[in-house]
This record gives C-alpha cells, sequence and structure tokens, in this order.
C-alpha cells in the first residue's frame, strides 16, 4: 500500500510496469521485513531513482518474533486506524505463527482497522501443477500453510472478513478496486484467495 511497495524493483516492457501509487506525504507507511532486506530494497529504488512520496518508516524484524514495540517506537499510533497490508506473507509462515501474527495486528489496531492480503487453501496443494513448487520448497526445510476456512481465520475479537478469488478482482467486485483487474494481471493458480477484514467491535 505505498510507493514501494507497489513499484517493481527491475522495470519490465512499459505496458507491464505498475503504476506508483502517488500516496499523501502525510501518509505513514511501516514497512517490515526480515533483517537487512529493506536496505537492499531501498538502494535498488533509489538506484533507479524511485522516491517514495510519503512518509515511509522501514523497520527490521521477524514478524514471527517480537516485532510490536519496533513499529510502535517507528511511530505506529494505536489509536488511530491502520490498514495491514500482508501480501505474499501468511503462507510461508508456520500456521502457529501466522495465528500469532493476527493476534498482534489486533493488539495494534484501533477501531477501523483493515487488514488484507492473501492466502492459499487446501486446493493449492492438491493442484498437481504445484507438486513441484511444493517438493521444490519442502527440500529446503520449508513449507506452505493452507488456510482452509478464511472467514472464520480471519473474523475474530471483533473482525469479520471478506473472501475474494481471482475471479472477483477480475470482475472488480472487491472493494478496493475502482476498475477490474486487467486479465494479464490475474493469478490463474487454482487454491489463491484474497482476504479484507474489518475491524468494528
Ligand atoms: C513473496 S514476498 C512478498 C513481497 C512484499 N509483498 C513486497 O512488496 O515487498 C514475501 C516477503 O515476506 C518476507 N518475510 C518472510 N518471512 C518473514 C518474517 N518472518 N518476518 C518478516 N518478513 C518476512 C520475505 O523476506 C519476503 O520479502
Amino acid at each position: 500500500m505505498s510507493d514501494l511497495a507497489s513499484l517493481p524493483t527491475r522495470p519490465g516492457p512499459p505496458q507491464r510496469r505498475r503504476k506508483p501509487l502517488r500516496l499523501p506525504s502525510a501518509f505513514r507507511y511501516y514497512e517490515v521485513e526480515l533483517p537487512g532486506r529493506l536496505s537492499d530494497k531501498a538502494d535498488r529504488l533509489t538506484t533507479a531513482g524511485l522516491v517514495p512520496t510519503c512518509d515511509r518508516r522501514p523497520i527490521d524484524a521477524d514478524l514471527t518474533g517480537d516485532w510490536h514495540q519496533l513499529v510502535i517506537d517507528a511511530g505506529l499510533r494505536t489509536d488511530e486506524p491502520t490498514l495491514w497490508f500482508a501480501e505474499g506473507l501468511i503462507q510461508y509462515l508456520p500456521k502457529e505463527r501466522a495465528r500469532n501474527l493476527f493476534h498482534d495486528m489486533h493488539a495494534l489496531s484501533a477501531t477501523g482497522s483493515a487488514a488484507c492480503g492473501d492466502f492459499v487453501d487446501g486446493e493449492f496443494f492438491s493442484e498437481p501443477e504445484h507438486h513441484r513448487m511444493l517438493s521444490r520448497i519442502a527440500t529446503l526445510g520449508l513449507s506452505m500453510t493452507s488456510i482452509d476456512d478464511p472467514i472464520h481465520w480471519f473474523a475474530h475479537e471483533g473482525w469479520s472478513a471478506q473472501i475474494f478469488r481471482p475471479s472477483d478482482l477480475l470482475a472488480g467486485s472487491h472493494p478496493f478496486l475502482s476498475i477490474p483487474i486487467p486479465e494479464r494481471l490475474a493469478v490463474r493458480r487454482p487454491g489463491i484467495g484474497y482476504f479484507l477484514a474489518k475491524y468494528q467491535p
């Protein structure tokens, strides 16, 4: 949800380049990544001449550990609504850690906060096309987490959730979309979903 998150680190053909979001300078964007990775990303963006328009605050932290205080120290206001954005993350965390991540976000969220991101479900694992990738991940000693009851998963303690599939994005029915996404951006893989959870206790 920031200029930086929406920018490619390596420019592709012009028609495939994503447009940077021109977020206002007052928009505070906290980007949490494993230690050491954000400085490399910042270097690449600077080299490419890309400068964030919003107030970007990078935080080196492991989201499976104690990251709360680091975000608060960076200025996060827990009395104001926050939009949490977890893209390509939850499926790579062990299930228990992924659950804890939601409890952590909840603890830092004021009424009116929202969380969005993607997940994979059981269908992703039964799709033959994915078996090679999954066994490669296993040889690295890693695994992927599936969420089979996403509405229940993301809806707890005052949160309510909606789930969207790639076909919904193509139809433009996600509330964050003012127009449908173009066909070329649709993720055609089975078992991929997108959640949008809102905190209105
Ligand atoms: C598929 S990429 C998504 C990239 C991200 N959406 C962006 O725009 O930069 C997954 C990212 O999650 C990060 N990640 C994985 N495990 C993490 C953890 N425990 N704590 C913090 N970041 C983590 C990885 O370093 C990687 O950059």
